[in-house]
């Protein structure tokens, strides 16, 4: 038996090494993906998986692939749960959990294991993806099945099985790195009362220490995918990690919310995206360009549905495919630049334009024009209004038996 754990070097996945071993008696494969949680954190890793006795670790390099294929469509979607959450860990999830079903074709094992706590979402995002890529692997979730309780536990665990104890001091805060966002939970924010403290926030200024000065950022799109940066070319990964520099610096993109999980309870995160809110606020404008009225009603209808189907661990959900088509399909249209302007925590729009755009200055101008004849608006309303009209005269008796 061989089982490939998704492994990231910290207190936690150490233990489950040796655990793996002594419970199931298999060869433990790690397995560490880079999706842009910071480069310190895949350094050393080698050695350190080895010395908590996994025969080999693999780590790929998934961030192109998580911004194109993961992130750009929850983009194009407009997915946002809850009023608030830009869904970065629920991407996060199928894009690890898939490269985990490669690796363990690659190398042969028939058992993967993740070390999510059975509290959250993040082990329903892993294991329904396991179930619709392969649903052959048996699935290990030591979190649900040991009695290590806490760090306490953990680290005689790792003492009596001569696992070398991480050095890096574990955080109060139980949190989420990705290149699209950066999540926090646990500690004070427990109690939803709680304001967060100054110096828990890493890759966002408070925005009151923000420049005085305002700073102009231009997106550029090109068929609901964002390609520039202030004109240069950048790939999707590059394109991410310079507006999260731009956004971070000006204080934006910070969300603190109380959210409903999947599996019953509610939670508190504050959750840090700042060039995820730049991209969205601009996607945004670009679309009141190139959208029709009933055209952006079914998008945003639908795009609750979508951002329900990521965070509930759907990814590879046939509906959420064929919505991925409807998106694309309406984004077709979503070519342009917008400029945003940066100050103290927000993002404004100073400048919207498209070859595509539904708006047209010589029909909305104020001045008169040609193709819009105010006359013609009269009987328009007359008979737009007539249900009104005829309610009324109802009510007033005005209609003869
Ligand atoms: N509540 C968020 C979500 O469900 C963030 C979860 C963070 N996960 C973690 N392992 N710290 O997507
Ligand atoms: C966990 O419990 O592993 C983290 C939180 C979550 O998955 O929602």
């Amino acid at each position: 038996r061989k089982v490939v754990l998704a492994y990231s070097g910290g207190l936690d996945t150490s233990v489950i090494v040796p655990w793996l071993k002594e419970n199931y008696g298999c060869e433990v494969v790690c397995f560490t993906a880079d999706v842009g949680q910071g480069s310190k954190e895949t350094d050393g890793l080698e050695a350190k998986a080895k010395a908590s006795g996994a025969s080999q670790l693999v780590i790929k390099d998934l961030k192109e692939e998580f911004v194109r294929d993961y992130i750009f469509p929850c983009l194009r979607a407009g997915a946002i749960y809850e009023r608030k959450y830009l869904l970065g860990t629920s991407m996060a999830r199928p894009v690890i959990a898939k490269a985990m079903v490669d690796v363990a074709k690659e190398v042969g094992a028939d058992a993967v294991a993740h070390g999510c706590t059975g509290k959250g979402n993040d082990q329903v995002r892993f294991e329904l993806t396991f179930y619709a890529l392969n649903p052959e692997l048996h699935v290990v979730a030591p979190w649900r099945e040991w009695d290590i309780k806490g760090r306490e536990d953990a680290i005689e665990y790792a003492t009596k099985h001569n696992v070398p104890v991480p050095v890096t001091k574990k955080s109060i805060y139980s949190r989420d790195r990705n290149l699209w966002h950066l999540s926090h939970e646990g500690d004070i924010l427990e109690d939803p009362a709680n304001e967060p403290s100054k110096d828990m926030y890493m890759i966002t200024v408070d925005p009151e220490d923000a420049p005085n000065q305002p700073e102009y950022v231009e997106i550029g799109f090109v068929s609901g995918t964002p390609v520039s940066v202030n004109g240069k070319d950048l790939s999707p990964a590059n394109l991410l990690s310079t507006l999260n520099d731009i956004g971070g610096r000006h204080g934006v993109g910070r969300e603190d919310m109380v959210e409903n999980r999947l599996v019953g309870m509610k939670s508190r995160g504050v959750y840090e995206t700042p060039g995820g809110t730049l991209l969205f606020t601009a996607f945004r404008e670009l679309e009141s360009l190139t959208l029709d009225r009933m055209t952006m009603q079914a998008k945003d209808a639908n795009a609750l549905t979508y951002a329900e189907l990521v965070y509930a661990g759907l990814w590879f959900d046939p509906l959420r495919k064929a919505l991925d088509s409807f998106n694309e399909e309406l984004t077709r249209t979503a070519t342009g630049s917008v400029t945003l302007k940066l100050y103290k925590g927000k993002a404004t729009v100073a400048s919207r334009k498209s070859p595509n755009s539904l708006y047209r200055q010589e029909i909305s101008t104020f001045e008169s024009g040609e193709i819009y004849n105010q006359a013609d608006a009269a009987g328009f309303i007359r008979l737009y209004g007539l249900p009104t009209r005829v309610r009324a005269m109802l009510d007033k008796g005005m209609f003869q038996g």
